[in-house]
């Protein structure tokens, strides 16, 4: 496949096989992620990899607990469909997730001119477009690309993060780790419908 062809194929797959997903394709998966661009070159991220049934079985009714906490007093279908929509991953062979660790700016001289200023790391990274997360973006995108090209699927998913408190307390977390994204992999159990792409005269500009 060439890069057209795999950036095209890409598509987020929410159903998967139950062929098992092994240490070295996590291995392959999580060295794609970690090559991608970072702010700095910070490589401000961590991937925990689950892949006992039993602990992603787990995770899945730590999500459903945090999702029940998270919509508490909202109508009992809705809460029904957060839940269904935030744990389809519950039969994946493999879930990632992905945490954001911190992100040093690599120049004192700025942070100390922020600092100057008032803001704490959080508002300089905001004032910087938050360089920490587009990091998590750009590693997140590559580890997606990996599994394509590789003839796994996977699913970009941050509705589950609602649940980082449920999650933590069942993988455990450093304090400064921020659950951004969980993302199911596994063999595709379907073909996705064709996509449409805005066209370029909608999104592109030359100036
Ligand atoms: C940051 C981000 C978060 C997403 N979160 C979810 C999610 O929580 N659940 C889900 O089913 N899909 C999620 N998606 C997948 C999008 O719905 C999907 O990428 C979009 O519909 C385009 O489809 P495609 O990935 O097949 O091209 C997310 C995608 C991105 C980029």
């Amino acid at each position: 496949m060439n890069f057209d062809e795999l950036i095209e194929k890409r598509r987020s797959i929410r159903k998967f096989l139950n062929d098992s997903v092994d240490e070295n394709q996590i291995e392959e998966l999580i060295r794609a992620a970690a090559t991608a661009p970072s702010g700095c070159n910070s490589q401000c991220w961590k991937f925990v990899a689950v892949k006992s049934p039993d602990k992603i079985k787990a995770l899945a009714e730590a999500v459903e607990k945090g999702v029940h906490r998270f919509y508490n007093g909202c109508e009992e279908n809705f809460v029904a469909s957060r839940v269904k929509q935030t744990t389809f991953f519950r039969n994946a062979p493999l879930v990632i997730l992905v945490y954001l660790t911190e992100m040093k700016y690599h120049d004192p001289r700025v942070t100390d001119y922020y600092s100057s200023k008032g803001y704490g790391s959080a508002e300089m990274l905001s004032a910087l477009g938050n360089p920490d997360i587009l990091s998590i973006g750009a590693a997140v995108e590559n580890l997606l690309l990996k599994a394509e090209e590789m003839g796994l699927g996977a699913c970009w998913m941050n509705d589950p993060v609602v649940a980082e408190k449920e999650i933590n307390e069942l993988f455990g977390a450093a304090e400064n780790h921020r659950l951004m994204s969980v993302i199911p992999v596994g063999k595709p159990a379907y073909t996705p419908r064709e996509k449409s792409v805005k066209p370029l005269a909608e999104i592109m500009e030359i100036v």
